[in-house]
């Protein structure tokens, strides 16, 4: 029984599909347990590169099952989009399942996230505009539609016949002027459940068969702890719960079936979306790592907000999710750098801050305060790989100071070290 959990320290896109693809290796199912298609995960194989919004990242893994938790929302026009594409892609996608209890993602839902972002001002998170919060909204107000409405025609149009009417009205108060057709958005989506019924499970079940038969599982988290709805930067993050917690909550497994809590940690930090980012560089060095690193969002194109590692956040994270092991990423991109800082602190008008504070107006007012580190020599990508096939001892020395302080810093031991996109550019420590 061997419960493990990948899941990113900061705001998103710390490189957790590649993690969770290597990871996957020794995994016998592989299960996300979050948000939606605002998720962009990058695997790449060889020269093949494939990104996924709602497709676990382990799906590519074909004689492993991937399931789609209940903590998730589900646009099905993407699901199916994606299935169709791997399948162009040669594979056949029969090791998919979806849990029956994970929320729809409904054409309303897309439409209010947009209108609300517009109401916002000030606090817009800069939304992927896929209609997460929306449809996380209605699962707590209890207007939600899961998958296993979907299948049934019946239920779905007794639903539908409530809902569609009271969201036309705030559709109509938000100031939009989409009309919803009841009966087309239920020929549609009564459709779509026709055409993933195949995939639907009790998910819950399923995870826990393989668990008690002590294979292992691993739970593939999307975004981040810093866009968590309760410990992200509240109200800039996502509406989903991105921690360990949720890797429970969202597949319906219990605390003692997990043994690692993988944190993923890009060497420096990225953000794309709005809020305070108190290690942004709006410097040559920011340009640096937004095109070295191909910092450019996978879902949206939008280019990422780049900084220095922020090791008051990832502390935070550490703590919150308690993590055993770090996955390092893209420590390649700081390759070059004469200089490499690391944030340990925050100066609050003259005040130490060492924990993450709660409140948006003081993080925006926090200054870093860093520690410098020596950077070491670039490399090509060959060269990346061929240092990744030697092991720990190949890295440059630099790197390993810089290693070793991330490891006293965070109070975690680093597991995995990444330095390129692809499986054979990884290291694992002993
Ligand atoms: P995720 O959302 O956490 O899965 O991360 P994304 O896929 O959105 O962004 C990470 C990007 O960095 C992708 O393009 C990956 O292919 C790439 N990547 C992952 N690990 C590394 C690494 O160690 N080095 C480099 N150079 N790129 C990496
Ligand atoms: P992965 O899984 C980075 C950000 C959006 C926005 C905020 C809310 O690839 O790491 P939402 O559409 O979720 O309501 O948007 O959260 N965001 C992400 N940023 N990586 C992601 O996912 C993200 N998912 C959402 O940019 O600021
Ligand atoms: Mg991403």
């Amino acid at each position: 029984m061997a419960g493990r959990i990948v899941l990113g320290t900061q705001f998103g896109d710390e490189g957790k599909g590649k993690i969770t693809d290597y990871c996957a290796e020794t995994a016998n199912l592989i299960v996300r347990f979050q948000g939606g298609n605002n998720a962009g995960h990058t695997v790449k194989i060889g020269e093949e590169v494939y990104k996924f919004h709602l497709l676990p990242s382990g799906v590519l893994r074909r004689e492993k099952l991937a399931v789609i938790g209940n903590g998730l929302v589900v646009d099905p026009t993407v699901l199916l989009k994606e299935v169709g594409e791997l399948r162009n892609r040669g594979y056949e996608v029969d090791n998919l399942r979806i849990s029956d209890r994970a929320h729809v993602i409904m054409p309303y839902h897309k439409i209010i996230d947009g209108l609300e972002e517009q109401l916002k001002g000030k606090m817009k998170a800069g939304t992927t505009m896929r209609g997460i919060g929306p449809c996380y909204t209605d699962k707590v107000g209890r207007w939600g539609i899961r998958i296993v409405d979907l299948i049934d025609r019946q239920v779905l149009k007794e639903k539908l016949d409530v809902i569609v009417p009271i969201k036309q009205r705030i559709i109509d108060a938000f100031g939009g002027s989409d009309r919803l057709d009841t009966e087309a958005i239920w020929e549609e989506y009564a459709g779509y459940g026709g055409e993933i019924k195949d995939f639907v499970v009790d998910a819950s079940v399923l995870i826990n068969d393989v668990l008690n038969k002590g294979e292992e599982v691993l739970f593939e988290g999307a975004q981040g702890t810093h866009l968590c709805i309760d410990f992200g930067i509240y109200p800039f993050g996502t509406s989903s719960d991105c921690t360990a917690g949720a890797a429970l909550t969202g597949t319906g497994v219990g605390i003692g079936k997990i043994q690692d809590v993988v944190g993923v940690m890009k060497a420096y930090t990225s953000r794309v979306g709005t809020g305070p980012f108190p290690t942004e560089l709006e410097d040559e060095i920011g340009e640096h790592l937004r095109d070295k690193g191909g910092e450019y969002g996978t879902t949206t194109g939008r280019p990422r907000r780049c900084g220095w590692l922020d090791s008051v956040m990832v502390r935070y994270s550490a703590r919150i999710n308690a993590l055993t092991s770090l996955a390092v990423t893209k420590i390649d991109v700081l390759g070059g750098l004469d200089k490499i800082k690391v944030c340990t602190e925050y100066d609050f008008n003259g005040q130490i801050l060492t924990e993450f504070p709660a409140s948006m107006k003081v993080l925006s007012e926090c200054k870093p305060r860093y520690k410098e580190f020596d950077g070491w020599e670039d490399h090509t990508d060959e060269e990346w790989t061929g240092i990744a096939r030697h092991g720990y001892e190949a890295l440059p020395e630099e790197m390993k100071t810089y290693l070793d302080f991330i490891e006293e810093e965070m109070g975690v031991p680093v597991g995995i070290i990444s330095i390129g996109p692809a499986r054979d550019q990884t290291i694992t420590m002993d």
